[in-house]
Protein backbone atom coordinates (compact mmCIF):
# COMPACT_ATOMS: atom_id res chain seq x y z
CA UNK A 1 0.00 0.00 0.00
CA UNK A 2 0.86 3.92 -0.22
CA UNK A 3 1.02 5.11 2.93
CA UNK A 4 1.55 8.18 4.95
CA UNK A 5 3.02 7.60 8.12
CA UNK A 6 2.92 11.50 10.53
CA UNK A 7 5.20 11.31 13.14
CA UNK A 8 7.48 8.90 11.43
CA UNK A 9 10.52 10.28 13.29
CA UNK A 10 9.82 10.04 16.74
CA UNK A 11 9.59 6.81 18.59
CA UNK A 12 6.79 4.61 18.04
CA UNK A 13 6.04 6.63 14.36
CA UNK A 14 9.91 5.34 12.97
CA UNK A 15 9.13 1.77 14.16
CA UNK A 16 6.14 1.28 12.53
CA UNK A 17 7.52 2.74 9.51
CA UNK A 18 10.45 0.80 9.53
CA UNK A 19 8.05 -2.37 10.12
CA UNK A 20 5.87 -0.98 7.10
CA UNK A 21 9.19 -0.57 4.63
CA UNK A 22 10.18 -3.89 5.42
CA UNK A 23 7.00 -5.58 4.61
CA UNK A 24 6.65 -3.82 0.85
CA UNK A 25 3.98 -0.97 1.53
CA UNK A 26 5.47 2.78 0.01
CA UNK A 27 6.22 4.75 3.13
CA UNK A 28 5.88 8.49 3.11
CA UNK A 29 6.66 10.34 6.43
CA UNK A 30 5.28 13.44 7.30
CA UNK A 31 6.80 14.60 10.44
CA UNK A 32 8.02 18.61 11.46
CA UNK A 33 10.79 17.26 14.07
CA UNK A 34 9.94 18.75 16.98
CA UNK A 35 10.04 16.28 18.88
CA UNK A 36 10.95 13.67 16.37
CA UNK A 37 14.70 13.16 14.45
CA UNK A 38 15.75 13.00 10.84
CA UNK A 39 17.98 10.06 10.84
CA UNK A 40 15.33 8.16 12.46
CA UNK A 41 13.00 7.81 9.43
CA UNK A 42 13.81 4.45 8.27
CA UNK A 43 16.01 4.05 4.52
CA UNK A 44 13.65 2.79 2.02
CA UNK A 45 10.96 6.26 3.25
CA UNK A 46 10.36 9.26 1.65
CA UNK A 47 10.40 12.28 3.53
CA UNK A 48 8.29 15.76 3.98
CA UNK A 49 9.29 18.16 6.67
CA UNK A 50 6.57 19.90 7.79
CA UNK A 51 3.35 21.04 10.10
CA UNK A 52 1.13 18.36 9.58
CA UNK A 53 -2.12 20.58 9.58
CA UNK A 54 -0.46 23.06 6.57
CA UNK A 55 1.12 20.36 4.29
CA UNK A 56 -1.29 17.43 4.84
CA UNK A 57 -3.49 18.19 2.04
CA UNK A 58 -0.72 18.79 -0.41
CA UNK A 59 1.39 15.52 0.29
CA UNK A 60 -1.94 13.71 0.33
CA UNK A 61 -3.20 15.41 -2.83
CA UNK A 62 0.21 14.65 -4.68
CA UNK A 63 -0.01 11.08 -4.08
CA UNK A 64 2.68 8.79 -4.67
CA UNK A 65 4.08 7.80 -8.45
CA UNK A 66 0.33 9.33 -9.90
CA UNK A 67 -1.59 7.45 -7.78
CA UNK A 68 -3.18 8.36 -4.16
CA UNK A 69 -2.25 7.06 -1.28
CA UNK A 70 -3.99 4.29 0.43
CA UNK A 71 -4.06 5.41 4.00
CA UNK A 72 -2.45 7.29 6.54
CA UNK A 73 -1.15 6.00 10.17
CA UNK A 74 -0.98 8.85 12.07
CA UNK A 75 1.16 9.10 15.10
CA UNK A 76 1.97 12.78 15.37
CA UNK A 77 1.11 14.27 18.32
CA UNK A 78 1.90 15.70 21.72
CA UNK A 79 2.61 13.59 24.56
CA UNK A 80 3.33 14.80 27.79
CA UNK A 81 0.45 14.20 30.94
CA UNK A 82 2.28 16.72 33.03
CA UNK A 83 2.91 19.33 29.98
CA UNK A 84 -1.23 19.19 28.79
CA UNK A 85 -1.88 19.72 32.62
CA UNK A 86 0.32 23.10 32.17
CA UNK A 87 -0.22 24.03 28.66
CA UNK A 88 -3.40 22.54 27.55
CA UNK A 89 -3.61 24.78 24.56
CA UNK A 90 -0.72 22.91 23.16
CA UNK A 91 -2.60 20.17 22.93
CA UNK A 92 -5.75 20.90 21.89
CA UNK A 93 -4.65 22.59 19.02
CA UNK A 94 -1.67 20.62 18.35
CA UNK A 95 -3.53 17.02 18.39
CA UNK A 96 -7.06 18.05 18.10
CA UNK A 97 -6.87 21.09 15.74
CA UNK A 98 -4.28 18.87 13.60
CA UNK A 99 -6.12 15.74 13.24
CA UNK A 100 -9.24 17.34 12.30
CA UNK A 101 -7.04 18.86 9.57
CA UNK A 102 -5.82 15.83 8.42
CA UNK A 103 -9.32 14.17 8.61
CA UNK A 104 -10.41 16.78 6.17
CA UNK A 105 -7.08 16.48 3.82
CA UNK A 106 -8.26 12.49 3.92
CA UNK A 107 -11.57 13.68 2.79
CA UNK A 108 -10.66 15.48 0.49
CA UNK A 109 -8.25 13.40 -1.84
CA UNK A 110 -10.27 10.28 -0.73
CA UNK A 111 -7.84 8.53 1.51
CA UNK A 112 -9.77 5.29 2.29
CA UNK A 113 -7.68 4.09 5.40
CA UNK A 114 -6.64 5.42 8.88
CA UNK A 115 -4.40 3.90 11.82
CA UNK A 116 -4.43 6.30 15.38
CA UNK A 117 -2.39 6.29 18.14
CA UNK A 118 -5.00 6.48 20.84
CA UNK A 119 -3.57 5.80 24.26
CA UNK A 120 -5.01 3.94 27.56
CA UNK A 121 -5.22 7.93 29.07
CA UNK A 122 -8.71 7.98 27.30
CA UNK A 123 -9.80 6.09 29.69
CA UNK A 124 -8.55 7.74 33.00
CA UNK A 125 -8.95 6.43 36.79
CA UNK A 126 -10.02 2.45 35.83
CA UNK A 127 -13.10 1.13 37.97
CA UNK A 128 -12.30 -2.18 37.05
CA UNK A 129 -8.87 -4.01 35.74
CA UNK A 130 -7.68 -5.08 33.11
CA UNK A 131 -9.33 -2.28 31.25
CA UNK A 132 -11.83 -3.24 28.18
CA UNK A 133 -12.72 -0.91 26.04
CA UNK A 134 -16.35 -0.96 26.82
CA UNK A 135 -14.64 0.82 30.21
CA UNK A 136 -15.79 4.62 30.69
CA UNK A 137 -13.52 7.13 28.71
CA UNK A 138 -12.79 9.62 32.07
CA UNK A 139 -9.60 10.57 31.01
CA UNK A 140 -8.09 12.43 34.20
CA UNK A 141 -5.39 15.36 31.81
CA UNK A 142 -5.63 17.21 28.91
CA UNK A 143 -3.34 14.50 27.19
CA UNK A 144 -6.29 12.23 27.60
CA UNK A 145 -8.93 14.04 26.54
CA UNK A 146 -7.60 15.52 23.61
CA UNK A 147 -6.64 12.21 22.50
CA UNK A 148 -10.50 10.64 23.31
CA UNK A 149 -11.92 13.78 21.24
CA UNK A 150 -10.17 12.80 18.26
CA UNK A 151 -11.46 9.17 18.17
CA UNK A 152 -14.73 10.58 18.67
CA UNK A 153 -13.92 13.18 15.46
CA UNK A 154 -13.21 9.39 13.37
CA UNK A 155 -15.75 7.62 14.62
CA UNK A 156 -17.91 10.14 13.06
CA UNK A 157 -16.08 10.22 10.38
CA UNK A 158 -15.94 6.75 9.64
CA UNK A 159 -19.99 6.28 9.90
CA UNK A 160 -20.40 9.86 7.55
CA UNK A 161 -17.83 9.29 5.07
CA UNK A 162 -17.12 5.32 4.89
CA UNK A 163 -13.12 5.89 6.12
CA UNK A 164 -11.80 2.57 7.33
CA UNK A 165 -10.67 3.21 10.73
CA UNK A 166 -9.01 2.11 13.18
CA UNK A 167 -7.67 3.79 16.93
CA UNK A 168 -5.25 1.59 18.68
CA UNK A 169 -5.24 2.26 22.93
CA UNK A 170 -1.45 1.69 23.80
CA UNK A 171 -0.33 1.23 27.28
CA UNK A 172 3.01 1.86 27.91
CA UNK A 173 5.46 1.24 25.60
CA UNK A 174 8.98 0.16 26.07
CA UNK A 175 11.74 -1.52 24.39
CA UNK A 176 13.09 -0.50 21.12
CA UNK A 177 13.74 -1.60 17.46
CA UNK A 178 17.10 -1.89 16.48
CA UNK A 179 18.46 1.53 16.18
CA UNK A 180 14.73 2.55 16.69
CA UNK A 181 13.92 3.79 20.04
CA UNK A 182 13.38 6.16 22.55
CA UNK A 183 15.58 9.76 22.33
CA UNK A 184 13.27 12.30 24.11
CA UNK A 185 14.63 16.00 24.62
CA UNK A 186 12.39 15.23 27.79
CA UNK A 187 12.56 12.27 29.21
CA UNK A 188 9.64 10.91 31.82
CA UNK A 189 8.95 7.70 31.15
CA UNK A 190 10.20 5.06 33.80
CA UNK A 191 12.23 2.55 31.95
CA UNK A 192 14.53 5.12 29.65
CA UNK A 193 15.18 7.35 32.94
CA UNK A 194 16.36 4.11 34.83
CA UNK A 195 18.55 3.05 31.96
CA UNK A 196 20.04 6.73 31.82
CA UNK A 197 21.07 6.00 35.65
CA UNK A 198 22.70 2.76 34.18
CA UNK A 199 24.47 4.46 31.64
CA UNK A 200 25.56 7.25 34.11
CA UNK A 201 23.53 10.00 33.07
CA UNK A 202 21.81 10.38 36.37
CA UNK A 203 22.65 9.70 39.57
CA UNK A 204 19.41 7.89 40.90
CA UNK A 205 15.59 7.39 39.87
CA UNK A 206 12.74 9.05 42.19
CA UNK A 207 10.27 6.30 42.94
CA UNK A 208 7.43 7.98 42.79
CA UNK A 209 5.24 6.93 45.90
CA UNK A 210 5.97 3.42 47.36
CA UNK A 211 1.94 3.70 49.60
CA UNK A 212 0.25 2.81 46.76
CA UNK A 213 -2.65 0.01 46.89
CA UNK A 214 -0.28 -2.70 45.27
CA UNK A 215 1.35 -5.84 46.30
CA UNK A 216 4.58 -3.90 46.59
CA UNK A 217 3.49 -0.29 47.30
CA UNK A 218 4.76 1.43 43.77
CA UNK A 219 2.48 1.41 40.75
CA UNK A 220 1.71 -1.09 38.25
CA UNK A 221 1.83 -0.90 34.72
CA UNK A 222 1.32 -2.84 31.53
CA UNK A 223 4.38 -2.92 29.39
CA UNK A 224 4.08 -3.50 25.46
CA UNK A 225 7.20 -4.48 23.46
CA UNK A 226 7.21 -1.35 20.59
CA UNK A 227 7.22 -4.15 18.21
CA UNK A 228 4.57 -6.13 18.75
CA UNK A 229 2.66 -2.57 18.57
CA UNK A 230 3.99 -1.80 15.44
CA UNK A 231 2.32 -5.77 14.19
CA UNK A 232 -0.67 -4.53 15.57
CA UNK A 233 -0.64 -1.32 13.11
CA UNK A 234 -0.29 -3.81 10.30
CA UNK A 235 -3.24 -6.33 11.03
CA UNK A 236 -5.24 -3.10 11.44
CA UNK A 237 -4.31 -1.93 8.11
CA UNK A 238 -5.54 -5.14 7.35
CA UNK A 239 -8.51 -5.69 9.14
CA UNK A 240 -10.20 -2.04 8.96
CA UNK A 241 -13.41 -1.67 7.36
CA UNK A 242 -14.91 1.12 5.38
CA UNK A 243 -17.66 2.88 7.33
CA UNK A 244 -16.44 1.31 10.61
CA UNK A 245 -14.38 2.73 13.33
CA UNK A 246 -12.56 -0.25 15.30
CA UNK A 247 -10.93 0.83 18.90
CA UNK A 248 -8.33 -1.71 20.36
CA UNK A 249 -6.48 -1.43 23.62
CA UNK A 250 -2.89 -2.84 23.11
CA UNK A 251 -0.96 -4.26 26.13
CA UNK A 252 0.66 -7.34 27.04
CA UNK A 253 -1.97 -8.42 29.67
CA UNK A 254 0.54 -8.42 32.76
CA UNK A 255 0.97 -5.67 35.13
CA UNK A 256 4.58 -4.55 36.57
CA UNK A 257 5.47 -3.15 39.55
CA UNK A 258 8.46 0.51 39.39
CA UNK A 259 9.86 -1.92 41.82
CA UNK A 260 10.55 -5.10 39.22
CA UNK A 261 10.99 -2.51 36.73
CA UNK A 262 14.02 -1.30 38.36
CA UNK A 263 14.99 -5.20 39.61
CA UNK A 264 14.81 -5.93 35.46
CA UNK A 265 16.76 -3.32 34.70
CA UNK A 266 19.31 -3.94 37.31
CA UNK A 267 19.53 -7.62 36.31
CA UNK A 268 19.79 -6.49 32.23
CA UNK A 269 22.55 -4.09 32.60
CA UNK A 270 24.33 -5.24 36.33
CA UNK A 271 24.22 -1.77 37.34
CA UNK A 272 23.03 -1.51 41.09
CA UNK A 273 20.81 1.66 40.04
CA UNK A 274 19.87 3.90 43.15
CA UNK A 275 16.45 4.67 43.19
CA UNK A 276 15.02 7.13 46.26
CA UNK A 277 11.43 7.15 46.92
CA UNK A 278 9.76 10.65 46.32
CA UNK A 279 6.02 11.88 46.28
CA UNK A 280 3.30 10.09 44.07
CA UNK A 281 3.36 12.05 40.82
CA UNK A 282 -0.22 14.30 40.53
CA UNK A 283 -2.33 11.95 38.22
CA UNK A 284 -1.08 8.72 38.70
CA UNK A 285 -3.17 5.73 38.54
CA UNK A 286 -2.26 3.07 40.92
CA UNK A 287 -2.95 -0.07 38.53
CA UNK A 288 -2.97 0.18 34.21
CA UNK A 289 -3.35 -3.34 32.97
CA UNK A 290 -4.84 -3.35 29.43
CA UNK A 291 -7.22 -6.48 28.69
CA UNK A 292 -6.23 -7.34 24.72
CA UNK A 293 -8.91 -9.61 24.24
CA UNK A 294 -10.51 -7.33 21.37
CA UNK A 295 -7.67 -7.16 19.53
CA UNK A 296 -6.61 -10.45 19.51
CA UNK A 297 -9.97 -11.63 18.71
CA UNK A 298 -10.32 -8.92 15.86
CA UNK A 299 -7.04 -8.39 14.74
CA UNK A 300 -5.35 -11.74 15.53
CA UNK A 301 -2.90 -9.82 17.84
CA UNK A 302 -0.81 -11.51 20.03
CA UNK A 303 2.21 -9.85 21.75
CA UNK A 304 5.07 -11.77 21.52
CA UNK A 305 7.67 -10.14 23.35
CA UNK A 306 5.92 -9.95 27.15
CA UNK A 307 9.54 -11.04 28.79
CA UNK A 308 10.23 -7.63 30.97
CA UNK A 309 14.06 -8.45 30.66
CA UNK A 310 13.74 -8.46 26.81
CA UNK A 311 11.73 -5.31 26.52
CA UNK A 312 14.61 -3.81 28.96
CA UNK A 313 17.11 -5.88 27.49
CA UNK A 314 16.49 -4.34 24.22
CA UNK A 315 15.62 -0.76 25.32
CA UNK A 316 19.65 -0.77 26.90
CA UNK A 317 21.15 -2.25 23.59
CA UNK A 318 19.38 0.91 22.16
CA UNK A 319 20.74 3.17 25.10
CA UNK A 320 24.02 1.90 24.26
CA UNK A 321 23.76 2.39 20.47
CA UNK A 322 23.29 5.96 20.92
CA UNK A 323 25.91 6.51 23.88
CA UNK A 324 28.35 4.93 21.19
CA UNK A 325 27.32 7.26 18.86
CA UNK A 326 27.90 10.59 21.02
N1 LIG B 1 7.74 6.55 37.48
C1 LIG B 1 8.61 6.67 38.56
N2 LIG B 1 9.73 7.44 38.39
C2 LIG B 1 10.02 8.07 37.21
C3 LIG B 1 9.14 7.93 36.12
C4 LIG B 1 7.99 7.15 36.29
O1 LIG B 1 8.36 6.13 39.64
O2 LIG B 1 11.05 8.75 37.14
C5 LIG B 1 6.54 5.72 37.64
C6 LIG B 1 5.26 6.47 37.37
O3 LIG B 1 4.80 7.09 38.55
C7 LIG B 1 4.35 5.35 36.89
C8 LIG B 1 5.29 4.38 36.20
O4 LIG B 1 6.60 4.71 36.67
O5 LIG B 1 3.79 4.71 37.99
C9 LIG B 1 5.28 4.50 34.70
O6 LIG B 1 5.44 5.87 34.37
P1 LIG B 1 5.68 6.37 32.88
O7 LIG B 1 5.85 7.87 32.95
O8 LIG B 1 6.76 5.58 32.26
O9 LIG B 1 4.33 6.00 32.15
P2 LIG B 1 2.83 6.39 32.53
O10 LIG B 1 2.20 5.13 33.06
O11 LIG B 1 2.71 7.59 33.36
O12 LIG B 1 2.31 6.82 31.12
C10 LIG B 1 1.75 5.94 30.21
C11 LIG B 1 1.98 6.49 28.80
C12 LIG B 1 1.23 7.79 28.65
C13 LIG B 1 -0.23 7.56 28.98
C14 LIG B 1 -0.35 6.99 30.37
C15 LIG B 1 -1.77 6.65 30.71
O13 LIG B 1 3.35 6.70 28.56
O14 LIG B 1 1.34 8.23 27.31
O15 LIG B 1 0.39 5.79 30.47
O16 LIG B 1 -2.02 6.97 32.05
F1 LIG B 1 -0.88 8.74 28.97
Amino acid sequence: MRLLVTGGAGYVGSVCAAHLVDAGHTVTVLDDLSTGHRDAVPDGARFAEGDLAQIAGDVLGEGVDGAGYDGVLHFAARSLVGESVARPELYWSGNVVTSLALLEAMRAHGVPRLVFSSTAATYGEPEQVPIREDAPTRPTNPYGASKLAIDHAIGSYARAHGIAAVSLRYFNVAGAHGRFGERHAVETHLIPIVLQVAAGQRESVSVYGDDWPTPDGTCVRDYVHVDDLAAAHLLALDHARPGEHGIYNLGSGAGFSVREVLEACRAVTGHPIPAVTAPRRDGDPAVLVASSEAATAALGWRPQHTDLARIVGDAWRFTQHRLSLV
